[in-house]
């Protein structure tokens, strides 16, 4: 059982304000992911649920109990650093025993340790090498490794595969997430790579400049992004956001990005008004909610394709009606040509909108 609770968390740095008031319960087993750009406090918020560093305001829980009076050493939760730094004299099963004998544990319990956490992660060939000898993702598996050897009540992770080249962040992404399905210990994770995030969190924790912005599944934050930083972090490409003015005639409802206009279902203006919506409002679409048809139909405004990009399995087309450009999403070639004339939609069911001034996601759903 490990579940640790941040209550109200403050932390400066001389005049700087780098954890603001940071409140977060992550539950027994659960796969926590800390998301936001370089220099938002993730680093930071882990050093102090490890005792670390040190918090100004606030309480740090582990199963209930504050532990802000424990050494690092004492607290039973394990780091592992972007910068795995191994001991390079020693083999790979020394880097592993190290933790266990710096308690004393007895030989034969040592082995067995050393050896399970080796096979658990692949490494058993590796136990007489030496660091020098190892690749970079074999370096982060001996680094995890040591982590998990004083089997922690819970683990800390900073970037632990961010040095490592793309294809191999993919294998190593696959592994952790095997990892903790089998072992299941209370982890954070910190990245700012979303596409990691997505793929192994269970909870996202989005953050930006010390603040907690979402905290949710990957579904949710994708697909209901609490505002317009989260709306803008998660996903790519990037989400389509533009100006937004609704208007409604003769009971359709319509809302307009410059000067392109799209069809919005009757009871927007109802849900608008129930949400005393502000004046000023930020449509987001991502761009598979941009639907693109080579026909006419209703509904859909032409459009010229103004720029294609194939990723492969999809196509991002750049739409532009008349002076507003949208990202859409099409199947690949669907599109074929810079400057053909389509026509588009925007899917109700897809389209958020936000208050401009303060960012924050008005939380309508529509249907298509
Ligand atoms: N020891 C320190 N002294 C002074 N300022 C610090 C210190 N450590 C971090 N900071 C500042 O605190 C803020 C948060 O830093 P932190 O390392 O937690 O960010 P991060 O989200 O982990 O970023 P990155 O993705 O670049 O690792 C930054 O503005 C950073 O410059
Ligand atoms: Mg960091």
């Amino acid at each position: 059982m490990a579940e640790i609770e941040l209550r109200h968390i403050n932390k400066h740095f001389g005049p700087d304000h780098v954890i603001r008031d940071v409140s977060l319960t992550v539950k027994d087993r659960e796969f926590v992911v800390f998301l936001g750009p370089s220099g938002c406090g993730k680093t930071t918020t882990l050093r102090a649920i490890a005792g670390l560093e040190e918090i100004d305001e606030g309480d740090i829980l582990l199963d209930g109990r504050p532990i802000q009076g424990l050494r690092a050493a004492d607290r039973d939760i394990a780091f592992v650093f972007q910068n795995y730094a191994l001991y390079p004299h020693f083999t790979v099963y020394e880097n592993l025993a190290f933790p266990l004998r710096a308690v004393g544990t007895a030989r034969d319990a040592l082995d067995s340790t050393v050896r399970s956490v080796g096979k658990s992660l692949g490494i058993t060939h590796l136990l007489n090498a030496r660091p020098s000898a190892l690749s970079g993702g074999d370096m982060q598996r001996v680094a995890i490794g040591r982590a998990l050897v004083r089997r922690p009540k819970a683990l800390l992770l900073d970037e632990p595969i961010g040095s490592l080249d793309a294809k191999l962040r993919e294998t190593m992404r696959v592994e952790l997430k095997r990892l903790h399905f089998e072992n299941g210990s209370t982890s954070i994770y910190v990245t700012h790579d979303q596409v990691e995030a997505m793929s192994l969190a269970d909870r996202i924790v989005v953050m930006n400049d010390g603040v907690l912005q979402q905290v949710g599944t990957p579904t949710e934050v994708y697909l209901y992004p609490a505002n317009l930083f989260v709306a803008q972090f998660i996903g790519s490409p990037v989400m389509n956001i533009a100006s937004a003015t609704i208007r409604s005639d003769g009971g359709q409802a319509s809302v307009t990005l410059d000067d392109a206009s799209f069809d919005m279902p009757a009871d927007l203006l109802g849900m608008l008004d129930k949400k005393r919506a502000a004046p000023a409002l930020s449509l987001g679409v991502r761009p598979e909610g941009v639907l693109v048809s080579h026909t006419d139909q209703p509904g859909y405004r032409p459009a010229e394709v103004h720029l294609i990009q194939p990723y492969g399995g999809f196509d991002i087309v750049d739409l532009r009606f008349g002076s507003k450009t949208l990202r859409a999403r099409t199947s690949s070639g669907y599109v074929d040509r810079i400057g053909a004339r389509v026509f588009a939609r925007i899917a109700p069911s897809q389209t958020h909108f936000f208050d401009t001034q303060s960012g924050a996601s008005l939380d309508l759903r529509l249907g298509d």
